[in-house]
């Protein structure tokens, strides 16, 4: 099979903002209690974080970490989780049907925040609670002092306000599985008002409005252009959510172009409703949450009710999630113009990239790779290309054998081709043609592949998996010949001069 890209260096799309690359730790299972957090390990800090934990976060480089949920916001205190541990409730929580001890609270993960070098997207709960204890919430983490919750906050050992800039107002609001579900009337109005009272208190904050939890939503489009109706002028960011699932191997990989198309339609949406208004402001895309995430057990782990942490949403990811998890990665890219956050959903044991065992050290899961390599490497701005890629036929929409981005930094005088070959057996002859880009040599090729594609990592044999360093093509004159071997990852890089 063939395929062939044409790039421009004149022809971008944007500047990548980092944010791209950022995460998300929920009070779910063992990503807190048992994942960056486990006072037991000899592993951890004083305080109890996981160094081993925090090496591999700092390793990728994650910008940004959404928290304290997901589900569990929708129930949450945040006044149980600050204060003396021993005076802290311990509660049943609602989303997950597990026993939070609250040890770890906002404080807590602020600490770990700076140790792991990232920083917080904060959620309000706008499922039990609403714009009093948000507002609250805010006053507490980000006034400086003088007032009853940033004097709370000081007395609690903090007096540096903690300068939280991104809020997520709720969580998923649209599905019916959500504590405090609400029509898009009932949340637009709560989100309305919540905003204007947050933005009160710090005029600097920027807010995400829950989008739809997934686009096969029955709601999906309503939902957001009747809580953008209500917020237009109070929110920054709309949100998008999407896990995919092994149904038939051609849905699966067709997982970009569907993604691809959610992303359009949601801007779609921003910019009709900008339109109507005649607003000069922009409200951009969080996509705060997205991985492979195979969710039929959901109901069996529910047989570990009123546990505290127990071990749920552990899915093992095979070499096959992670090609089409890095297919996903590439349209994040592909759509930086607008995603401007985007949160992999989650950082640590739960649908992770990272585990953590109990008594071993941590361990990578096949979709750290694509996403350490877009990390490290996917800097500047996006160059958009020209494809001719053979096509297949899905349930949801045609696509496409081939999944690419490339970066270009101006400050390094590189540029990266990220590239999926999403062919269960056949390899792709790729031709690029990067005339355009000036002088180009490619010092790097790696790639991420398995004669097994079922083939995962585990504690027993951790490097199962990973990717190799094979001989660079040989640019001659701006054009390059690379083959991508059946479903695998690849990371090209350049010297551009
Ligand atoms: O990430 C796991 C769960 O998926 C989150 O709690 C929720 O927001 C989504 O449905």
């Amino acid at each position: 099979m063939n395929a062939s890209l044409y790039a421009d260096r004149h022809y971008t799309l944007g500047a990548i903002d980092r944010r791209i690359y950022g995460s998300f730790i929920e009070h779910l299972g063992r990503a807190v209690y048992g994942g960056i957090y486990d006072p037991a390990s000899l592993r951890s800090t004083s305080s109890g974080f996981r160094t081993d934990v925090l090496d591999l976060v700092k390793q990728i480089g994650v910008p940004v970490v959404r928290y304290p949920g997901g589900n569990f916001v929708s129930g949450y205190r945040w006044e149980d989780g600050v204060g003396p541990r021993d005076l802290r409730p311990t509660r049943l929580e609602q989303a997950w049907f597990c026993t939070e001890n609250n040890h770890v609270g906002i404080n807590e993960f602020v600490d770990w925040a700076k140790l792991a070098e990232t920083e917080i997207i904060m959620a309000v709960n706008l499922g039990t609670r609403g714009a009093e204890e948000a507002r609250a919430l805010v006053e507490y983490c980000n006034h400086p002092s003088g007032s009853y919750y940033s004097d709370l906050r000081v007395s609690h050992g903090y007096k540096n306000p903690h300068g939280i800039k991104y809020w997520c107002l709720g969580n998923e609001m649209d599905g019916p599985w959500q504590i405090g579900h609400k029509t898009a009337e009932e949340y637009g109005r709560l989100a309305c008002e919540t905003a204007k009272l947050m933005k009160w208190v710090d005029p600097s904050i920027e807010l995400v409005a829950c989008g739809s939890s997934t686009f096969d939503m029955p709601s999906f489009g309503y939902w957001e252009s009747t809580v953008l109706e209500h917020t237009y002028e109070q929110v920054d960011y709309i949100s998008l959510h999407m896990y995919r699932g092994l149904s038939t191997w051609n849905n699966f990989a067709a997982s970009a172009r569907w993604m691809d198309t959610f992303i359009k339609s949601v801007a779609a949406t921003c910019d009709h409703v900008k339109s109507r208004k005649k607003s000069r402001h922009t409200v951009n895309l969080s996509f705060d949450e997205w991985n492979v995430w195979y969710q039929g057990d959901w109901a069996q782990e529910l047989e570990t009710r009123w546990q505290t942490a127990p071990h749920l949403l552990e899915q093992i990811y095979t070499m096959e999630d992670a090609v089409v998890f890095g297919s996903m990665l590439i349209t994040l890219l592909n759509n930086a113009d607008r995603v401007k956050i985007a949160c992999l959903a989650q950082l640590v044991n739960v649908i992770a990239p990272i585990m953590v065992d109990e008594n071993g050290s941590a361990w990578f899961q096949t979709i750290f790779y694509p996403y350490l390599h877009a990390s490290q490497y996917g800097k500047g701005e996006v160059i958009k290309m020209i494809r001719h890629a053979p096509m297949f036929a899905s349930d949801q929409c045609e696509g496409c054998y081939l999944e690419s981005t490339l970066t270009y930094d101006e400050a390094t005088g590189t540029a990266t081709l990220l590239a999926v070959n999403l062919s269960q057996d056949e390899a792709m002859g790729l031709n690029c043609d990067l005339r355009g880009l000036g002088e180009v040599q490619c010092i790097e090729h790696t790639v991420l592949n398995h004669s097994d594609r079922k083939a995962q990592n585990g504690s027993a044999n951790p490097h199962n998996v990973q990717p190799r360093q094979i001989t660079p093509p040989v640019a001659d004159d701006g054009m390059l010949d690379v083959t991508l071997l059946p479903l695998s990852w690849n990371m090209l890089r350049f010297v551009v001069s």
